[in-house]
């Protein structure tokens, strides 16, 4: 080949790729179990000769992810996929940067394989803006089972059992509750005693509706008693500590228990972990299912490449290969209802089985720690009062009185 056709062959490739479909994606999956599980997604891009431009923003449970999104929109620089998920998606509908993705999404049906409820979160005015990865389930304590063999211990199922462990745990000089002090990490283990103690009819009432004398009442003292209770659980060096290392304090034996979502078994598999034999799993004290849902929003931008690389985008994130293999690193379960489970782990099926049962019963519950249930300003304004609280020795009566004027001030 001469010098000259080699140039116009090279370049005619380079026409080929950059016509193929491009997607720049903004997400915050950078510990191990969560990049194993982008991986997967990435790869099936690049299978059908997608080119991805990865923007991951360290910071779990995505408070930094969202801050770097808003400055890009701002700049008029949208990326063009996004981690974003629960109401959050119909804010960013409201301010019009969202695209329409219905025309994969209908030709894909997922209406006939996705959750009415879950489906709801991805329908903005009617069509669809964005498309559901999982279902994870925040309400679970973790624990290191040769800890527990040692000190006689079962997974608890009550608060009191809880409390009666650490006490144990405590006096054998171990750590009984790994736990990162960031605020999103404070609101995750609030929002699991909030539904163990109050039931689920108080969680809605307090964190869904945010009803003034659910926010003020006894229940929620108690609830903050027991965080308190909670706070001296913890090590002395908890204070911003990221949460997947709070769950390699779980696996390395520092510490007997996390309380955290089933994120937390991504990292434990990516360990070489296993469910039943090196860690346990059962869900918090309680009865109720507090769900997660992480989704995909496409946001408007100018390209025939990039349109053509969100609707890959969303075609490959709800099809079945991806719903099961980014699952299965993820921890979480199919948000799909048609895949079967056959390869998921006990704590997996555990977590299917039950969020059917509370689905049939009215317990199945949006988190508002991790943004399904209320817009970001409400979420916000209790979170800043329960890591307030967690963080000094504010009592439980000032505690309510504070959330219930700081919700009042975020309307
Ligand atoms: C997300 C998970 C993520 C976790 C920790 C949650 O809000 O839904 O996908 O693994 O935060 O970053």
């Amino acid at each position: 080949m001469t010098a000259l056709a080699a140039i116009s062959v090279f370049s005619l490739n380079a026409v080929a790729a950059s016509a193929g479909p491009q997607a720049e994606v903004l997400h915050w999956w950078t510990s191990g179990g969560e990049a194993k599980s982008v991986a997967v997604l990435q790869q099936q891009f690049a299978g059908r000769g997608g080119a991805w431009t990865d923007m991951p923003v360290a910071g779990g449970g995505g408070d930094a992810a969202m801050t770097a999104l808003r400055a890009r929109v701002l700049a008029g620089n949208a990326p063009t996929a996004v981690q974003l998920k629960g109401p959050a998606i119909q804010e960013w509908y409201e301010e019009g940067v969202l695209a329409d993705i219905s025309s994969v999404a209908e030709a894909q049906h997922w209406a006939d394989v996705l959750p009415a409820s879950i489906a709801g979160h991805m329908k903005c005015d009617g069509h669809w803006c964005a498309a559901p990865v999982n279902v994870h389930r925040v309400d679970w304590i973790w624990a290191n089972a040769d800890i527990l063999k040692q000190n006689g211990i079962e997974m608890p199922t009550t608060w009191d059992e809880f409390n009666a462990a650490a006490d144990k745990l405590k006096a054998a000089g171990i750590t009984p509750l790994a736990h990162g002090g960031q605020s999103w990490q404070d609101a995750t283990v609030f929002e699991t005693v909030v539904l163990g103690l109050g039931g689920a009819e108080f969680y809605k009432k307090a964190l869904v509706d945010l009803d003034h004398d659910a926010l003020t009442s006894d229940t929620m003292k108690a609830v903050f008693d027991q965080m308190r209770k909670l706070r001296g659980d913890v090590d002395a060096n908890f204070s911003g500590r990221d949460w997947n290392l709070a769950t390699a304090m779980v696996m390395n034996g520092e510490a007997a228990f996390q309380i955290m979502g089933d994120w937390a078994k991504g990292e434990f598999l990516a360990a070489g972990k296993e469910p039943g034999k090196d860690f346990l799993c059962r869900s918090t004290p309680g009865n109720g299912y507090l769900y997660n849902v992480d989704s995909f929003a496409m946001f408007n931008v100018e390209g025939d490449d990039k349109k053509a690389g969100q609707d890959l985008l969303a075609e490959l994130i709800v099809g079945p290969s991806f719903q099961e293999t980014f699952n299965l690193n993820k921890g979480s379960i199919p948000v799909r209802s048609d895949v079967s489970l056959d390869k998921f782990d006990s704590c997996a099926k555990t977590s299917a089985a039950d969020m059917a049962s509370s689905s049939a019963d009215g317990s199945l519950l949006p988190s508002y720690a991790h943004g399904m249930a209320l817009r970001g300003a409400q979420a916000g304004a209790i979170t800043d009062v329960v890591t307030a609280h967690f963080n000094s020795d504010m009592s439980s009566d000032e505690a309510v009185q504070m959330l219930a004027d700081a919700v009042a001030n975020s309307m």
